[in-house]
Order: structure tokens, then C-alpha cells, then sequence
């Protein structure tokens, strides 16, 4: 088991990639506690994993506010002790529109979940590790931080930051124990997020959400989509020692789309 005894928060973890993460470091012996706005997804997921012997817990949030953050945290502390992995994953993608239409309320609402989050749960876990020497911090970017799509200009910006921010917690949390890592993950098709985003991709083409999925794959190498249990396998190796000496880096997990 690759997390015996760890104790890791994920977030966006009622479904999609945040699910199977959470499946899969239950597996490896973590205890883990999800957070997400819909309850009854989280309670759901919590239940799956008590059902196959795993431990969970969860707490819903919407992550975009820093009294759920800090009430998230508390919640994982008082259910567990301590947090030894905090994996910044809860997201979504925001309106699919160019700029100049793009709502500032909007923008700063996808600022918010994604980067903002990340930040802030990242500063309210960082100094109980420091003080024990010891933690991981994994942050879900996107290959849209890298590559340069159309319509997505609040999502691409705050998955960018992601990575800047990566780099700076990971320069000051090095020498004290504490790993900080991102994923860049390619389209994984079957989450509701990229389905939705599909949908609305194609009627912008005026194509059908086949001939727009289709023709998205085709640009990567392996011509397929990554599934949310990859994106996880990826997240375990990186919060495990296996990658002890992985430090500031953004892996991608992306069927081959960037190449940096
Ligand atoms: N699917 C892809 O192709 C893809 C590619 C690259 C990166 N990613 C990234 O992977 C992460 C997971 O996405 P997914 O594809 O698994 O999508 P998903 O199935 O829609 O899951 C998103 C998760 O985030 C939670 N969430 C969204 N807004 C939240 C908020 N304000 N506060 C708390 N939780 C919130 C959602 O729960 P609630 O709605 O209940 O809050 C849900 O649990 C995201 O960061 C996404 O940007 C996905």
C-alpha cells in the first residue's frame, strides 16, 4: 500500500477525477476526506469507499468561499487529526465565450474554485506540515494552461496560475518536507464537466458533440481520451514516496497534446 496511514483532503471529489482519486488513495490505505458543493454525491462516494473497507469522511463546500475553506480544513482536523495530502481538484470550467463577452463575475467565480482554493487551502495546511517535516501537495491544472484554446479565457488563466503558484509553494515548502506537484490532464471524456463542455463546444461549431469529441482526440497522439482512473494512477504516484525527489513539476497526463 503506497499511503498507509496518511490522512488526504481532495477536493471536487464527488464525482469525476476527485472520485476516482479519492477510490484509489482509499485503496492504497489512506483515510480520506472529500469536499464538494452537492452532498449527496460526496455522501455517496464516502459510502462506496466504507463499503470496500476504505475510511472517508466529507464536509460540503463550495470552495469558492474562504469561510469553506477554512471550515473544510477544521472539519478534515477534526475528523482525522491532521492532513498529510492535500489534493487541489474541485473546478469547473465557466462560460465558453470569447473575452470581450466573458462576464467579470464569471471570471472571477472560476478565479475563485480553481486558483484561489488552491491557494488558500494550501496556506491553511502548509504550516501544520512544516511542522511535522512532512506532506504533499498535488494541484489538477489542465493541458488548457499549456495549449491555447478558444472560449476559455477564466479557465485557462486560473489553471496557468495554478502552475505559477505550484512552482512558488513548492520553492518554499522543499527544504521543510513538503512536496508540491501539478497534474495537466487532457480531455477525460466520460466527467460531467468535459461532457458538458463538449456539448457546448459543438453547438458553438455548429457540429454535433461526436464530430466535435472525435476531432479533439485526433489532435493527440495516442488519439483517445485519458480516463479519470489515469489521472488518479498519475495522483497516487506523485503523493506517494515513489516520487520522493518530483518537486515544482506539472506532469502531463494528456495522451500527448504539450510537450513542456
Ligand atoms: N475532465 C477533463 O477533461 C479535465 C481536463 C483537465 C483538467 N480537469 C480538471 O479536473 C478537475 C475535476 O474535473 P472533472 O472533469 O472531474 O469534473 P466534474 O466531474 O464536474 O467534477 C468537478 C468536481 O468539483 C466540484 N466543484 C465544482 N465547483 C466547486 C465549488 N465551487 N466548490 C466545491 N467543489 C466544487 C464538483 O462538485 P459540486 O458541483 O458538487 O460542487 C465536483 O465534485 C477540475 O479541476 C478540472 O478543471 C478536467
Amino acid at each position: 500500500m503506497l499511503l498507509k496511514n496518511q490522512i488526504a483532503l481532495i477536493t471536487g471529489s464527488g464525482r469525476g477525477i476527485g472520485r476516482a482519486i479519492a477510490q484509489l488513495f482509499a485503496k492504497q490505505g489512506a483515510a480520506v476526506f472529500l469536499a464538494a458543493r452537492t452532498e449527496k454525491e460526496l455522501a455517496a462516494v464516502a459510502k462506496e469507499i466504507s463499503g470496500s473497507g476504505g475510511t472517508a469522511e466529507y464536509a460540503d463546500a463550495d470552495l469558492a468561499q474562504e469561510a469553506a475553506c477554512v471550515h473544510v480544513v477544521a472539519a478534515a482536523r477534526e475528523k482525522f487529526g491532521r492532513i498529510d495530502i492535500l489534493v487541489n481538484n474541485a473546478g469547473q470550467y465557466g462560460p465558453l465565450v470569447p473575452i470581450e463577452e466573458y462576464p467579470l463575475a464569471e471570471f472571477d467565480k472560476v478565479i475563485a474554485v480553481h486558483l484561489r482554493a488552491a491557494f488558500l487551502l494550501s496556506k491553511l495546511v502548509l504550516e501544520e506540515m512544516y511542522t511535522r517535516g512532512s506532506g504533499v501537495i498535488l494541484n489538477i491544472s489542465s493541458i488548457s494552461a499549456k495549449a491555447a484554446y478558444s472560449w476559455g479565457s477564466g479557465y485557462a488563466a486560473a489553471k496557468a496560475g495554478m502552475l505559477g503558484l505550484t512552482r512558488v509553494t513548492a520553492a518554499e515548502a522543499a527544504r521543510k518536507g513538503v512536496r508540491v506537484n501539478a497534474i495537466c490532464p487532457g480531455p477525460v471524456s466520460e466527467t460531467r464537466m468535459s461532457k458538458e463542455l463538449g456539448a457546448d463546444l459543438a453547438k458553438r461549431l455548429g457540429i454535433s458533440p461526436e464530430e466535435q469529441l472525435a476531432g479533439f482526440l485526433n489532435g493527440l497522439l495516442q488519439g483517445r481520451a485519458q480516463t479519470a482512473d489515469e489521472i488518479a494512477r498519475a495522483a497516487l504516484f506523485l503523493c506517494s514516496d515513489q516520487a520522493s525527489a518530483i518537486v515544482g513539476q506539472s506532469i502531463n497526463v494528456d495522451g500527448g497534446v504539450a510537450f513542456y
